[in-house]
């Protein structure tokens, strides 16, 4: 079940996604976290961030809506408290999702984590469209993508994982921008921008108004861009949006990803990513998968 990519060497390719399990020591009694292959940290700025005002999150068909606003506790008190414990689980590897509201910013959060142990990869968050700055603003310009992407290459002392926004008119444009500009992987995709409205008070649901859409609604979107991104770019891709089943994963995989990331499904089941580890382990035995990394990119079309 093991794979590469960007020089991380994971047990298996599921990862739980960034937003949806905090710093990742809060699951340490829910999930086996040694039996994942690794997990991504929610966005972590330079200074503390107290995100928007309830409500927060709503629930859509087949998915939901979430504005959070990106709160975290902030690059020090992530170094000094959410990073140490973690090291009992060295099978299980640390990304951390890295957000800023300027290039300076997400320079200085990178510079402040290259001090730290026991990190595996950057993933820098250009994609989260629930601020007001930052985030989906350098993810959706192609100019600003690769100036930032450049600069926090060079910055950084470990892999660099690019995660994309879906709100563009090109992903496979967007990808290969930040592949030029040296991102060691791409993560595909973050949460679409969309609304929801309560026709009884004639108000947005979300005190943000606008927010992102996840979950099962998004899949085939997502599995799209992800196809379309591999056949754009030759870095390897972590892929999400709505996976919950195996076969859910397996889709993202034969598309072209290296890794899948399992994001609101652990909100219904906090156990999601582990499940999943353990499904995408079955359903390859069931298939004679020998390899799962041999199923990356193996879709087949059928010539017309
Ligand atoms: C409540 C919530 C918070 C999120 N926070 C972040 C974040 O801080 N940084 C980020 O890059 N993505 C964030 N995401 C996006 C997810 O990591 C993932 O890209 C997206 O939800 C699609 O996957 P899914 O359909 O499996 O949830 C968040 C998603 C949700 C639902």
């Amino acid at each position: 079940m093991k794979v590469s990519l960007a020089g991380l060497e994971l047990i298996n390719p599921a990862i739980a996604a960034s937003g949806t399990f905090g710093y990742g020591i809060e699951f340490e009694e829910i999930v086996s976290l040694e039996r994942i292959g690794a997990f991504v940290t929610k966005g972590i700025s330079l200074e503390p961030m107290a995100g928007h005002s309830a409500p927060r999150i709503v629930q859509t068909a087949a998915g939901m809506l979430n504005a959070i606003g990106l709160q975290n506790v902030g690059v020090e008190d992530y170094i000094q408290r959410k990073l140490p414990p973690l090291a009992r689980y060295p099978l299980c590897k640390v990304i951390v999702n890295v957000f800023g509201y300027t290039v300076g910013d997400y320079i200085a959060v990178i510079e402040r984590l290259n001090q730290a142990q026991g990190i595996a990869a950057y993933e820098l968050n250009v994609s989260c469209p629930n601020v007001h700055a930052g985030g989906m603003a350098f993810g959706s310009d192609p100019g600003s993508l690769e100036y930032l992407v450049r600069r926090a290459k060079s910055a950084s002392t470990r892999p660099l994982i690019v995660k994309l926004s879906p709100n563009v008119t090109s992903i496979a444009h967007m990808a290969k921008v930040a592949a030029d500009a040296g991102a060691d992987a791409l993560s595909l995709t973050n949460t679409f921008l969309a609304m929801s409205i309560d026709v009884e008070t004639r108000r947005p649901r979300l005190s943000n108004v606008t927010g992102g859409l996840s979950g099962p609604a998004i899949k085939p979107i997502a599995l799209r861009m992800v196809y379309e991104t591999a056949r754009a770019v030759t870095i390897p891709i972590l892929g999400m949006g709505g996976i919950v089943t195996p076969e859910d994963a397996v889709e993202f995989l034969l598309a072209g990803a290296t890794a899948v990331q399992v994001g609101t499904a652990s909100y219904a089941d906090p156990r999601a990513v582990e499940r999943l580890a353990h499904g995408l382990e079955s359903w390859c035995r069931g298939h004679q998968v020998e390899r799962v990394a041999s199923l990356t990119g193996a879709l087949e079309i059928p010539r017309a």
